[in-house]
């Protein structure tokens, strides 16, 4: 089976997407997790995409689904939850491309429903683990022991560059012109399943989990 996440900045796709790879054995591809590590190779490709995550405009569309492709080729037979991928027209038509050359196809698209406002609160508050990529919130979801990840123990938690009010005003518009229009386009497909996404964690994990249970999940 292979889900698509899509949803604004904060959504909570990251969060849903580690919580579905643990609980249905799919594997998360986060093109945003790619990115970040692209960055510290140090090369000048690494340098650009920092500049363009930082002021928080979209990577161009040949090396995000270059990143897609690798992937792809190496994690055969699994099935797939695509986090922060695709995002423009473009890129789905790559994915559908390179899902057929796979001999695999998009069984549902998850929207994740938040307003506005819930999103900047969300990410304000935001950090994560630097070595195993947990996810927690100041308010919502902190962690057990202050500074200690619950997950693995260790003591890199951290805040994202692109994480500050003027990177997430260019996110959120760069959603709303490229992003949302997928949501048109995945509609007229049969492929979309909205979910309320301002609901507490558990609840959209729920959700979710009726939407696969009702499409056929492994
Ligand atoms: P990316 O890393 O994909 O970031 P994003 O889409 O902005 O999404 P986020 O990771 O910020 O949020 P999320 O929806 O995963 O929410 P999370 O679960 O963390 O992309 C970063 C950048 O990389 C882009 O700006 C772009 O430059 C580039 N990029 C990436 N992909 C690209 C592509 N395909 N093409 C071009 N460029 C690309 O949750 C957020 C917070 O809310 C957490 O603290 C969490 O604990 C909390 N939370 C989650 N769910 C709930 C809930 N239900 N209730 C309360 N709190 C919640």
């Amino acid at each position: 089976m292979n889900i698509i996440l899509l949803g604004p900045p904060g959504a909570g796709k990251g969060t849903q997407a580690r919580r579905l790879e643990k609980e249905r054995g799919l594997i998360q591809l986060s093109t945003g997790d790619m990115l970040r590590e692209a960055r510290t190779s140090g090369t000048e490709m690494g340098r650009k995409v920092a500049a363009i995550m930082d002021a928080g405009e979209l990577v161009t569309d040949d090396i995000v689904i270059g990143l897609i492709e690798e992937k792809l080729k190496s994690g055969e037979g699994r099935g797939f939850i695509f986090d922060g991928f695709p995002r423009t027209l473009a890129q789905a038509d790559a994915l559908e491309d390179l899902l057929a050359r796979h001999g695999q196809k998009l069984d549902a698209v998850i929207e994740l429903r938040v307003d506005d406002d819930a999103l900047v609160k969300r990410i304000s508050g935001r950090y994560t683990c630097g070595d195993c990529g947990e996810v927690y919130h100041d308010d919502t979801k902190p962690s057990a022991e202050a500074g200690k990840c619950d997950k693995c123990g260790s003591t890199n938690l951290k805040r994202r560059a692109d994480d500050n009010p003027e990177a997430l005003k260019t996110r959120l518009m760069e959603y709303y012109k490229k992003t949302s229009p997928l949501i048109g386009y995945y509609y007229a497909k049969g492929l979309l399943h909205p979910v309320d996404g301002l609901a507490p964690i558990e609840d959209v994990a729920r959700q979710i989990a009726g939407i696969l249970d009702r499409i056929g999940s492994p």
